[in-house]
């Protein structure tokens, strides 16, 4: 049966699932990393595949972009398909000084202006942190390729186009590494239904030096942090 979402029959998925945010590179990635993809799910146009890769079954799917879209299908994947790990893949804007364009960043913990955490943890501040075994795996893989890793807190903005002109310097004053907009509804949604979590990104942008990667940097990036994750989830 499927979900209001996702038109997969049960077992469509794998138990790990990497969530791209845009459903075209959910599909680039089925068919340049995935052997034998199949398409599971389009319900939206939102792209779903399974494959594999060295010989393990994994699944890729769009998660679209914030906390409201990326929160709906990692519920239902979770809930209905048995989903246990969702390895976010995606860009993010850096706000610290220490990052540059293509750096790859492991969000070990995720800020965020969203109220999501506190409707499901009764009205409490939660802690949204990323599986540390997912963590400690990509981190691992990154060292045996010599890929050097960013690892701190991001900050999961509801607003792409935030208001405040100073926001980025606030989020750099408090040691923030990067925006983006989905790691903490996905963290703090791990915690509630027992999954795990983690989210890798490239910086695609640097809010605060108003540089900015092209299209074919973007694809580069993203198909080097897809292969790093992917090494480090099928090792
Ligand atoms: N803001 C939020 N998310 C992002 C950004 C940004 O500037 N760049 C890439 N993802």
């Amino acid at each position: 049966m499927s979900t209001p979402h996702i038109d997969a029959p049960e077992g469509a998925f794998a138990p790990t699932v990497l969530f791209p945010g845009d459903p075209l590179r959910a599909q680039h990635i089925a068919q340049r990393f995935l052997a034998d993809a199949v398409l599971v799910t389009s319900a939206r146009n939102m792209f779903g595949y399974t494959g594999d890769y060295r010989g393990q079954r994994i699944s890729v799917m769009g998660s679209g972009m914030g906390i409201a879209s990326s929160s709906i299908y990692a519920t239902e994947l979770i809930r209905h398909y048995g989903v246990k790990r969702i390895v976010r893949v995606g860009t993010c804007g850096a706000v610290s000084d220490d990052l540059d364009l293509g750096d790859l960043v492991l969000a070990l913990s995720a800020s965020t202006d969203s109220n999501v955490n506190r409707l499901r943890f009764a009205g409490m501040d939660f802690a949204a942190g990323a599986s540390y075994r997912l963590l400690r795996d990509v981190a691992d893989q990154a060292e045996r390729a010599r890929v050097a890793v960013h690892v701190g807190n991001v900050f999961s903005t509801d607003l792409f186009y935030s208001p405040n002109p100073n926001m980025a310097d606030t989020l750099a004053a408090m040691g923030i590494l990067a925006v983006e907009m989905e790691a903490a509804g996905l963290y703090g949604l791990a915690a509630e239904f027992g999954a795990q979590a983690l989210a890798v990104l490239t910086v695609s942008d640097h809010l605060r030096h108003d540089a900015h990667m092209d299209v074919r940097q973007r694809q580069t990036g993203v198909d080097a942090m897809v292969e790093l994750t992917l090494d480090a989830l099928c090792a």
